[in-house]
């Protein structure tokens, strides 16, 4: 049986869908008793109450781990997916697939070094390993709160560096491969999109696809934690999220891999494609402006 933690998230929703499409038996460990998964027997718990795990693993053999970014500079999902791998040691299950970050390294700021920091625990875990690092998600163009300015134009929260985006579709894909046996389990798989991109880039795709002008508007490093400070963020995390971009400035998520093709025997989707698929949420958030 197969356990998928983040069920109700990005990837883990659309995993969830892959895995209800292929008739394929598995838990969700959900927060709230109220939202159903369709294809799913769902388990009410809460990975920051270790104690509200314990029946949740029982006859598991594997585990999808991805929780949401964190939000401070604490990083409260360290302890969450080690709580999670912990639980998944004490139940016998055989092999976690944990999402990860592009780029992530240890002694990096907390919201990419919390990456290395988990996958370094679960190795030293004992169980089979598979770890999948995403670039950035295309996703963050319709659902990120950062990404675009009231006037619809783009906040480039990465100050001029290109980032390799991925579709989090071709993550859900590379995630069933492995769950599902077509590929074999374990590796570290950085994945990404085609190509790299800067906002300047991804803006002018939109203005192509939407037909109408996008501009992307590029912080200075001083606007950009100004900006996660009036987001309510305590300054030493608006430091540790500008230090990100400043990595990510520099290339830390720019290079461009083959993984998304080698797990699931496909290309991996285009940001034209995304913008394809999305485009009735795009045009809601870009007005067109009128001269
Ligand atoms: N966004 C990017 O560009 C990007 C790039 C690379 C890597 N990542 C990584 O990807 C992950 C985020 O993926 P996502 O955007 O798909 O996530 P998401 O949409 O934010 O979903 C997070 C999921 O985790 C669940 N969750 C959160 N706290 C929980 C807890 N205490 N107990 C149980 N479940 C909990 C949420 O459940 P509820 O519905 O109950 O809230 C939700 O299902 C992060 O680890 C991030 O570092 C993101």
């Amino acid at each position: 049986m197969i356990l998928i933690i983040g069920a109700t998230g990005t990837i883990g929703s659309l995993l969830a869908r892959r895995l209800a499409e292929g008739e394929v038996p598995f838990r969700a460990l959900v927060r709230r008793k109220d939202v159903p998964i369709e294809g799913a027997e769902t388990v009410v718990a809460n990975l920051d109450e270790p104690n509200s795990l314990r029946d949740v693993f029982t006859g598991i053999d594997q585990v999808f781990l991805k929780t949401a970014g964190t939000s401070t500079d604490e990083g409260p999902v360290i302890a969450q997916q080690k709580a999670a791998i912990d639980a998944a040691v004490a139940a016998g299950a055989e092999h976690i697939i944990k999402v990860s970050a592009q780029g992530t390294a240890p002694d990096l700021p907390i919201p990419f070094g919390m990456h290395a920091s988990i996958e370094r625990y679960l190795t030293a875990s004992g169980l089979a390993a598979t770890v999948l690092r995403p670039s950035s998600f295309m996703q963050n163009l319709v659902g990120g709160i950062t990404t675009f300015t009231k006037e619809g134009e783009i906040f480039d929260t990465y100050c001029g560096g290109a980032a390799a985006y991925v579709d989090a579709r071709d993550i859900a894909d590379c995630a069933y491969a492995v769950l599902t046996g077509r590929v074999p389990r374990g590796g570290v798989h950085t994945l990404t999109g085609p190509q790299a991109l800067t906002a300047a880039e991804v803006a002018a795709a939109l203005s192509t696809a939407l037909d109408r002008p996008v501009k992307a508007v590029q912080p200075t490093y001083k606007e950009l934690e100004a900006m996660y400070q009036q987001l309510g963020l305590a300054q030493r995390f608006a430091q540790q999220l500008t230090a990100m971009a400043k990595i990510i400035a520099a290339g830390g998520i720019a290079d461009v891999t083959t993984a998304v093709r080698d797990l699931t025997g496909n290309a991996p989707r285009s940001l034209e494609t995304f913008i394809t698929d999305h485009r009735e949420a795009l045009e809601k958030i870009i007005p067109i402006r009128h001269p």
